[in-house]
Order: structure tokens, then sequence, then C-alpha cells
């Protein structure tokens, strides 16, 4: 082991997000265009230089690993590598290895990601109507992501919905969401929608809800506790009294989050993302390959974090939006 990771804001970075790769087999309308272009394959780090890449940072003192994508389970052989990462549970250098996936081809997976280590699966979901979800996915089956889901609750895993909020999309859903995952037992979290991707015409002012104003909604049927406790991710939780649910909120938007940030993204072709509002990365890739050792790549990202910046600049306030970003969220994985 070596010192840990502390960024210039003394925040220490324990929390690795990984995109195994950028592709994906649905197109939600907030995160892809429709005809996307993906990286070519030669481009991607292969799983044994992942594996490499991420065993480097659980050295350096990441104690929590999330595979994202695009959609990691459409990455090929991708369970190798999930179980390669099951030996840094096995040693206890690694508190957690888990995923934040569409759900549409867990039910192939589930069990085998138990078996690697993984407890918890974050499934994104944002609506429960055939119909819109068709729309918002473009190419999604809800059908096959309940089958995803149900196969993962099967397997043991605890699984937790994210919903993006988005307004004149799900605000009617709300409470049927909330009631469906407590009569399944699975934790939400609704996250507001952050302004990347393919903006065009569309600026996402217009699908803007902001939680502070779902809480209101909320508190119109629920009395609401807020909770301390953390998953180590940004969301922050409220107890439902009334139903004993919890429920956490991503609020980029109207509150800030960034001053507790613990995390950093690398991308499937070695990329470091400090922060996912900003553009500062490191290549990882080239002191990855320039030799066997890992002395260069730890140097690079000690100097790498050395520059994380403070936080993100989304900011829809006075109904423009400010700090865009067009990165996809599929480039650095949420
Ligand atoms: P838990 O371990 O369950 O707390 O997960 P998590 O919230 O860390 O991860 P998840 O993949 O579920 O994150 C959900 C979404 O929250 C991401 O896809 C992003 O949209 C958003 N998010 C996560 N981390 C950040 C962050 O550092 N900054 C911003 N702006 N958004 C983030
Ligand atoms: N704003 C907020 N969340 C987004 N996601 C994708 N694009 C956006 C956006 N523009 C979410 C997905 C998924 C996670 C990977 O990121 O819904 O939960
Ligand atoms: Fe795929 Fe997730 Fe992006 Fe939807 S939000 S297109 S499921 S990566």
């Amino acid at each position: 082991m070596t010192a840990p990771l502390i960024d210039p804001f003394q925040r220490t970075i324990d929390y690795l997000r990984v995109s195994v790769t950028d592709r994906c087999d649905f197109r939600c309308v907030y995160c892809m265009s429709e005809d996307m272009t993906f990286l070519p394959k030669k481009d991607l780090l292969t799983l044994e230089e992942l594996d490499r890449m991420c065993s480097t940072f659980v050295r350096m003192g990441v104690k929590k690993l999330r595979i994202t994508g695009g959609e990691p389970l459409v990455r090929r052989n991708i369970m190798t590598f999930f179980k390669a990462m099951g030996r840094h549970l096995d040693s206890g250098d690694l508190q957690e290895l888990t995923l934040t996936t569409n759900g549409s081809q867990l039910h192939r997976f589930a069990d085998e990601l138990y078996a690697c280590g993984v407890r918890r699966v974050n499934i994104s979901l944002d609506t429960l109507d055939e119909k819109k979800f068709a729309d918002i996915t473009r190419w999604g089956r809800l059908e096959n992501v309940i089958r995803g889901i149900d196969a993962a609750q099967k397997a043991g895993l605890r699984v937790k919905i994210n919903a993006v909020a988005l307004k004149g999309f799900n605000e009617d859903e709300l409470l049927t969401i909330i009631k469906w995952c407590e009569e399944r037992d699975m934790d939400l979290t609704w996250i507001e929608v952050m302004p990347m991707g393919d903006l065009g015409n569309e600026d996402r002012l217009d699908q803007y809800w902001s939680l502070e104003d779902m809480r209101k909604t909320l508190r119109e049927t629920f009395t609401l506790t807020e909770l301390t406790e953390r998953t180590g991710g940004p969301a922050r939780y409220v107890r439902l009294e009334e139903t004993g649910q919890k429920i956490g909120f991503i609020t980029p938007l109207t509150h800030n989050f960034c001053e507790s940030c613990n995390r950093v993204r690398l991308t499937c072709t070695g990329e470091l993302y400090m922060c996912l509002g900003q553009e500062d990365m490191a290549d990882l890739r080239a002191p990855l390959r320039e030799s066997e050792g890992d002395a260069l790549l730890e140097d690079a990202i000690r100097n790498a974090i050395s520059h994380k910046p403070k936080g993100h600049d989304f900011d829809y306030s006075r109904q423009t939006v400010d700090g865009q970003m067009t990165r996809h969220m599929s480039h650095t994985g949420g």
C-alpha cells in the first residue's frame, strides 16, 4: 500500500468509477444521440490493462470500485474482469465492487456477479410505462429490465433504482415509482438531469425538475426525515415516515455536493476525469503502456489527483444553462 490519494482540497479519493465501454444497447435521450459514433475497439484498454489500472488504484487506497459504461454488461468477457477484481475483495483491500447498469443484460449475469463478490447493483429506470420507456431509451424494452431486476434479486443482489427526474415525463409517476420500489424492497434515488451530451436545441432546461420541488410534492403525502447516512456516493437520503422507506436525492443542480467529493472516473481508453462536470483529464494509458512496472502509472495518478478541480459549474439558475458539457455521460459513466 502507498500513501492515500488526497486532492488539493484535502478530500481523500477512495472511490473509482470505471467506464469499461462507451457502447450501450439503449440510446437514452438525455445521454446519447441516436446515431452515436463509438470509439474504435482498438482504442479500448484491454481487460488485462483495466485490471492493472484498477489494481494500481486499489493499492493507492481506492476502497470502492463502480463499473459503468455505456452499458458495462455489453463489453465482451466482462465477467473475466469482475472475477479478477473479486480478488481485491477477498484480500480486504477493496470494500465494495459494484456496477451501474441499464439492466437489459442483467438476467444473464446476475448469478455470476454475485459469485464475484458484488452485493449491490444500481439500475437506471425512469418510468414504469412500457411506451414511455421505449420513448426515453429509444431502443430499450422495459420487460427485459424487469427480468434483469428479478434475476438480480433472486441472485441475492441488493437493487437500487436510479431515476432521472424529468419534468413532463415522470412527474406523474413519482408516487407509483416510490410504491413499486417499496413493494419490491428496492432502494430508490432520484437524479437531477445534467446538461450533458448532444444538447443541440435541447438544453435540458425544459426537462429540468428540481428535486427541491419534488420534495415539496412529497411532503403533501409523506412526512420526510433527513438522514445523515451515506453510501459513499453523492446521494442524500430522507425517510418517508409513513412507510419507513428511504429515498435518495442526487442534486448536482440545487445542492452542489462537490465539497465532499471522493471520486474520480476512468474511461475505457484510460483517461482519468477528475470531475464529471469539468474538462480536466489525464491520460493514464501512455504511462501504463510505457513500462511493465507501475511506477510511471502511480506518478501519473498522483499528479492527476493534485489537479482535481473544486467542483462542477452546472447551473440552470436565471433560466439559462451554465457549465454545460458536450461530453456524453456514456463516456465517463455518470
Ligand atoms: P451509491 O454507491 O449507490 O451511492 O452510488 P452512486 O450514487 O455513487 O453511483 P451511481 O452510479 O448510482 O450514480 C448515480 C448518478 O449520480 C450518476 O450516474 C450521475 O448521474 C450522478 N453522479 C454520481 N457521482 C456524481 C458526481 O460526482 N458529480 C455529479 N455531478 N453527478 C454525479
Ligand atoms: N443527467 C443526469 N443523469 C444522467 N444519466 C445519464 N445522462 C444523464 C444526465 N444528462 C444517468 C443515467 C444513469 C446514470 C449512468 O447516469 O440515468 O442512471
Ligand atoms: Fe445507455 Fe445509460 Fe446512456 Fe441510457 S443513460 S444510453 S442506458 S449509458
